[in-house]
């Protein structure tokens, strides 16, 4: 028992009212198990056991004004940093702080109100105003005839426990989206192998290939983004570069495209540079091509000029749209809700794309 007195100072007459020095209608639990002669020092090993175990605990007396702290152990003080003097007699609301939710209180309250036991997580803070998630199991003891006489909790310290789980939560969540996004490749990397059109299987093989080699350069540039917003320059240098570096010039301002719409946006590049190198200007030598944008309406819009020259023979529309075009279409105008125009001109086609930005986006993340 000294142990228990140094720590928690019972021994001061004016901090245990005479009601509360002992109560002989107050049995306490009986034991799971007990041998007859433990049960003979049961009130000292009580004692001890509520002292030296690394459960927090404190008890309250729900006789005295507002239910102060009679009996706190080592570990409470431990957990909460405060001292045996700067608990005793207070309410435990001391804990509480900017942050603790009035939900949360209101359900001990009326627990307490109710005479009933509960459990609740709640934001408490120690002493030193460090937070940390305490999960508070609140009973009542109470007399041989059904009185309340005290309140017994128990603290434990689940901040740890509760990071876990949203580290868990977040780590799901993660494994969601790369699921969904991996769903997103696979459905375009089956439209590409159902409607590429070849003359040969030899030139269908290197048309799907050429295309998902595009979706792979695409993947590699957000993954070194750390799937975030990708510059607009970057997706279309990286489609343009093994087709016409040295023969193109690109000009704008950064406008940051929204991961999402990165895949789509690079087969589009991708789909233009390939038709400008084996049909269009880029064809010949004299072939040049310059691409120079401006961003516009929302997060990730913008509007794209592609304007090929140096053809020496004069242009005209193909007859009927390939794969390519109706894909660059499709994704343009469906996809990402934008516009796309082309003309035709002697020196080289021109082609004005526009992308209205995150309007866009919803509709982009459920394609
Ligand atoms: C035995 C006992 C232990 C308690 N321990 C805590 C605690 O660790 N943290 C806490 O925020 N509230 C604790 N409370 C709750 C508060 O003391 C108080 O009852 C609660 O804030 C609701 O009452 P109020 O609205 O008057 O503040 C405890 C209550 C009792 C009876």
């Amino acid at each position: 028992m000294a142990d228990l007195y140094q720590v928690s100072p019972l021994s001061s007459e004016q901090r245990v009212p005479d009601h509360a020095k002992s109560s002989s209608a107050l049995h306490g639990d009986p034991p799971a198990a007990a041998a007859t002669t433990a049960w003979a020092d049961r009130k000292e090993l009580a004692s001890a056991a509520f002292e030296r175990t690394r459960m927090p605990i404190v008890i309250t007396d729900a006789r005295q004004a507002d239910n102060p702290i009679v009996l706190a152990n080592r570990a409470f003080l431990d957990l909460t940093g405060f001292t045996s003097d700067e608990v005793l007699g207070r309410n435990c609301r001391f804990l509480q702080g900017e942050g603790t939710s009035p939900t949360a209180v209101a359900e001990i309250r009326a627990a307490i109100e109710r005479q009933r036991e509960a459990n609740v997580e709640i934001l408490n803070f120690r002493k030193d105003g460090s937070p940390f998630w305490n999960q508070l199991h609140l009973s009542p003891i109470k007399d041989d005839e059904g009185g309340l006489l005290y309140y017994f909790a128990s603290q434990i310290d689940v901040t740890k426990h509760r990071m876990i789980q949203s580290l868990e939560a977040s780590e799901h969540r993660l494994l969601m989206e790369v699921d969904h996004r991996a769903k997103n490749v696979l459905a375009v990397v089956d439209g590409i192998v159902r409607l590429s059109k070849a003359d040969s299987a030899p030139l269908y093989a290197a048309a799907v290939q050429r295309r998902v080699q595009a979706l792979a350069v695409a993947h590699a540039l957000l993954a070194e983004r750390g799937w975030r917003d990708v510059p607009l320059d970057e997706i279309v240098s990286r489609q343009v570069a093994h087709f016409a570096s040295g023969r193109t010039a690109m000009t704008g301002p950064e406008v940051l495209i929204p991961a999402v719409v990165v895949q789509p946006l690079a087969l589009v590049a991708h789909e233009l540079i390939v038709n400008a190198a084996t049909h269009g200007a880029l064809a010949q030598d004299t072939g040049r091509l310059q691409v120079s944008w401006q961003a516009a309406g929302h997060h990730g819009g913008f509007y794209l000029r592609w304007e090929e020259s140096g053809r020496r023979k004069a242009g005209s529309p193909p007859g009927e749209p390939g794969f390519g075009t109706t894909m660059v279409n499709a994704i343009v105008q469906k996809q990402l809700q934008g516009e796309i125009l082309r003309d035709w001109t002697s020196d080289g086609l021109k082609i004005n794309i526009s992308i209205p930005g995150t309007a866009a986006l919803s509709t982009a993340k459920g394609a």
